[in-house]
């Protein structure tokens, strides 16, 4: 009982200030020279992002998007948009990022909760989410809503970190009550490489951010890259790339 008091609090909470916070995140970082020279370093990318994302994944999605060239493609929780961009110039490709923290809407990119968002059947090819689906209200519905989207014989890749084995994460419930087909890709040993590889970045990186004034973008990041090296020290962090076949 109290698990589930305290679920539903923490789910209140973030439901009121997710959106608010990424978008502070995404504003002070997309102005901060340091923070694009942290992505460039820790991503190789010369533009924001804020995920978990090492370059061994960012190639796993590069893969399927460069075999199967999709015309139509979605990004659930795009985040500031810029990698959608980046991606639909090099590969080609139309489609809609959603993301409810977005700084600036296009005719792509739509500001809006992608939990309940209407989206028309069988559109996209490819359905992408990096770190996005955390504290869903209901992650079941939203994971059945969105394949909705999806065209038959499409797949849904899904960027994911748990705290605990696949089969006890919240993912594992939800896959299985909708006897989804789909693989799994344990990441885990190259995900703490990621977080060894962030941290030393930006103890490196550390007086670059204080001579901006963006010491609070480095303390998040840094406390971050500081929580995840622990867990997986203690071997209780995971990471997952599921791939859904429609
Ligand atoms: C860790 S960030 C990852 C952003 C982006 N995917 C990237 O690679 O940089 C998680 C994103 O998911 C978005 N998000 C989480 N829940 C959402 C929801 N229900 N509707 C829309 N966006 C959501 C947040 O606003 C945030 O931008």
């Amino acid at each position: 009982m109290f698990k589930l008091i305290k679920r539903v609090l923490t789910q209140n909470y973030y439901n009121k200030k997710a959106p608010k916070a990424f978008e502070h995140f995404y504003k002070y970082s997309s102005e901060s020279e340091a923070y694009l020279n942290f992505c460039t370093q820790v991503h190789q990318l010369d533009f924001p992002v804020q995920n978990n994302l090492s370059q061994a994944q960012f190639q796993v999605l590069e893969e399927e998007i460069s075999s199967s060239l999709p015309k139509n493609v979605l990004d659930l929780g795009c985040g500031t948009g810029d990698l959608f961009k980046h991606l639909s110039k090099k590969y080609k490709f139309k489609g809609l990022g959603l993301d409810f923290a977005l700084l600036k809407e296009t005719s792509e990119l739509k500001k809006a909760n992608f939990e309940t968002f209407s989206f028309e059947e069988n559109q996209f090819d490819l359905i992408y989410s990096i770190d996005s689906l955390y504290m869903m209200n209901n992650l079941r519905r939203t994971i059945k809503r969105t394949l909705k989207s999806l065209r038959s014989g499409g797949k849904f890749i899904i960027f994911y970190t748990a705290t605990e084995e696949f089969a006890l994460c919240p993912m594992a419930k939800p896959l299985r009550k909708l006897d989804l087909d789909y693989s799994l890709r344990d990441f885990t040993e190259d995900d703490s490489k990621h977080w060894n590889n962030s941290d030393n970045v930006l103890n490196d990186m550390k007086k670059e951010f204080l001579n901006e004034g963006n010491v609070s973008i480095w303390k998040t990041k840094s406390q971050e890259a500081q929580k995840n090296k622990g867990l997986h020290a203690s071997k209780s962090l995971f990471r997952y790339i599921i791939t859904i076949t429609k």
